[in-house]
């Protein structure tokens, strides 16, 4: 749609202008968040990305151009020429940062209208994100979002200067790379000059950022795009952001440390928060045990307490056949929290997801204690059990009986789905904290054969070599990862640098000194020309700017993101494409799958 070709420059943004403007004449350009029109006076909040200002158009000031504010509509582009005044005491809007003042218009350009949008360009806009998603660039017009991209670029610029004063180098490594099958699904790109042939998009700039410490970089950085082909979750997308870093002649010490100050660093200086640092340190057991998950949330407490040693002859044939299967009865005290009957079925249905089979539970009622699992047990172990539990009047317990790992899952969900119902989470809080020891290695029954936990570059715990082929199961790695507030933050390892260490390695996960060699080689070689002891982190940064802005979805802090299914519902990706660009790539598609 038509509107004036030539507009007058503004002189600022609406934010720019204060009480302190009043009589100043000012120019401002923007969108049209909304009017309202009381016959000779029509009220225009002008909208640019620092925030909203109010324009007023009276009759008596602006004459012909009356004709023109009357024909504005919501989203339409402006340019304003106006008196900065001061609002009568009883008009001060305090919900707005220029509440106090407006500008009294006196020319008006329309620069371009537009189209009824398909929703109200607003915060808390109530409408199917489908619909925000495929008409992205008016819902990025919505202040929250604007807000968030703005943090962003202020955190990644933050985050840059930290590292380049720490003697950091940005360095770009290739998204088209040799398919390495160890992780995450990868994307592959099909060769057109090499008919048959793939590239993989990087799942992280990973063997390169090892082979730059081998050519002597010292200290690597990039906030690098990464790409995996995942289901995807909240806190997932297919692809991307890490702050990536790689640094030589170093130990776990100092990548944590460079790590907490750098957080500390970012937080500061954009959002004027103080972070105690160091972080707590967890092992791997430890969170485990105490919170069900590598990945707690220590916000709120609720727990972990292994029952194991009283349930295994207490009479209850699931808890007894748990342990006696290898697996452990534990449970959790949902202390004080007087859940009705009802609650407590609805928790049993919520850890099925999890794979529970059941949940038991005893709720300490004023009117007497009530639990399922009572009858099947003696006094004297019910009563342990009480005891270990600290069960006290108002108290619901729940007890998980399976493998541990279903019990940690379950457990570890069920906490936080106790804390959110009972409110326990204090949402400005922010835990950080480090877990330490991971195994390097687990059992894939799908693979029929050991996977590496974290990559196989990472180091074992030295103190471990000794069961790295009697025993691989008891082999600690030396890989840490920086949780927040239940979050995966960020995580990293020292490497291997011993190409002796890393043939052990890949022995372990199976792989042949040939299958080795033929995936890895180029890594493995490089090794034997001189190679640093070094290690990193990548932190994930959209999931960083996902939690500090408080954003329910990763979706909220990427400009341009895709759906749950991996699509992107703007431009439609992915698409099909021309039967001569498939040619092209030697790709001929399954009739099936052409529609
Ligand atoms: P890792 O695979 O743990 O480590 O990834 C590091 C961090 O990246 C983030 N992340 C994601 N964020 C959004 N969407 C995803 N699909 C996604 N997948 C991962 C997480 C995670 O903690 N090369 C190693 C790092 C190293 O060893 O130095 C790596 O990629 O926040
Ligand atoms: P049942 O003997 O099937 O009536 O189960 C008695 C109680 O034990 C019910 O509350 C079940 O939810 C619970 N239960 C069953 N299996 C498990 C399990 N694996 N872990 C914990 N509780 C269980």
């Amino acid at each position: 749609m038509a509107g004036e070709l030539s507009y007058w420059k503004r002189t600022g943004r609406c934010l720019d202008y204060s009480e302190k403007n009043v009589g100043e004449e000012i120019v401002l350009t923007g969108w049209v968040d909304n009017r309202r029109n009381l016959g000779g006076l029509i009220f225009v909040w002008l909208r640019d990305r620092s925030g909203i200002m109010q324009i007023v158009f009276d009759e008596k000031d602006i004459h012909e151009g009356f004709a023109d504010a009357e024909s504005l509509r919501n989203e339409f582009v402006i340019s304003v020429k106006g008196i900065v005044s001061l609002r009568d005491e009883a008009n001060v809007n305090s919900a707005l940062p220029t509440g106090k003042i407006e500008v009294i218009a006196k020319e008006l350009k329309i620069i371009s209208k537009s189209n009824t949008p398909p929703f109200e360009i607003e915060d808390d806009v109530n409408v199917r994100e489908e619909l925000r998603l495929k008409y992205r660039y008016l819902d990025l017009r919505r202040p929250v979002l604007q807000r968030n991209l703005i943090l962003r670029s202020r955190m990644a610029n933050s985050m840059r200067r930290f590292l380049e004063e720490e003697g950091f180098i940005e360095i770009e490594t290739p998204v088209l790379q040799k398919s390495t099958p160890e992780g995450a699904r990868e994307y592959l790109v099909p060769s057109r000059i090499k008919p048959g042939s793939f590239y993989s998009l990087a799942q992280s700039p990973q063997v390169f950022k090892q082979l730059l410490m081998v050519a002597g970089m010292d200290r690597y950085y990039q906030l690098a795009k990464c790409f995996r082909d995942e289901d995807l979750r909240i806190d997932r997308q297919p692809e991307f952001t890490q702050v990536d870093m790689e640094l030589s002649f170093i130990d776990e010490d100092d990548i944590i440390d460079i790590n907490e100050r750098l957080l500390h660093h970012m937080m500061k200086e954009v959002f004027n928060e103080e972070i105690p640092i160091p972080f707590p340190r967890l092992t791997y057991r430890e969170a485990m045990d105490r919170f069900g998950s590598d990945k707690p949330d220590t916000r709120f407490g609720l727990e972990l307490t292994d029952i194991s040693d009283i349930a295994k002859d207490c009479g209850f044939k699931v808890f007894e056949d748990a342990v006696a299967g290898g697996g452990s009865v534990r449970g959790i005290n949902a202390k004080g929290s007087h859940l009705s009957r009802k609650e407590i079925d609805a928790m049993g249905i919520f850890v099925k997801t999890y794979g529970a089979k059941g949940l038991a539970w005893i709720n300490m009622r004023e009117e007497g204690v009530n639990s399922p699992v009572a009858k099947f047990m003696d006094e004297a172990h019910f009563n342990a059990i009480l005891e270990k539990m600290g069960a006290e009047t108002g108290d619901v317990i729940f007890f998980v009986a399976d493998k541990n790992k279903v019990v940690f899952d379950s457990l570890g969900a069920l906490r936080c789905e106790l804390a959110r119902k009972l409110s326990l989470i204090d949402p400005d809080r922010k835990d950080f904290l480090w877990i330490t020891e991971f195994p390097m290695f687990e059992y894939d029954d799908d693979s029929e054969r050991y996977v590496a936990v974290h990559h196989p570059f990472t180091s074992p715990m030295l103190e471990d070599l000794e069961y790295l082929e009697s025993n691989p199961e008891l082999v600690r790695a030396r890989a840490y990862d920086v949780v927040l507030n239940g979050f995966e933050l960020g995580g990293g390892s020292i490497r291997i640098h011993d190409s002796d260490l890393q043939q052990r390695v890949f022995r372990a996960i199976g792989f042949s000194d040939e299958e080795a060699w033929r995936r890895f080689g180029f890594l493995m070689g490089a090794f034997k020309y001189g190679t640093p002891p070094h290690g990193g982190l990548a932190i994930g940064f959209d999931r960083l700017v996902m939690l500090l802005t408080k954003s329910a979805n990763i979706r909220d802090v990427i400009a341009f993101p895709k759906n749950q299914n991996a699509v992107d519902l703007m431009t439609e990706a992915p698409a099909e494409v021309d039967p001569s660009q498939l040619e092209d790539l030697h790709i001929m598609l399954k009739p099936d799958e052409k529609e």
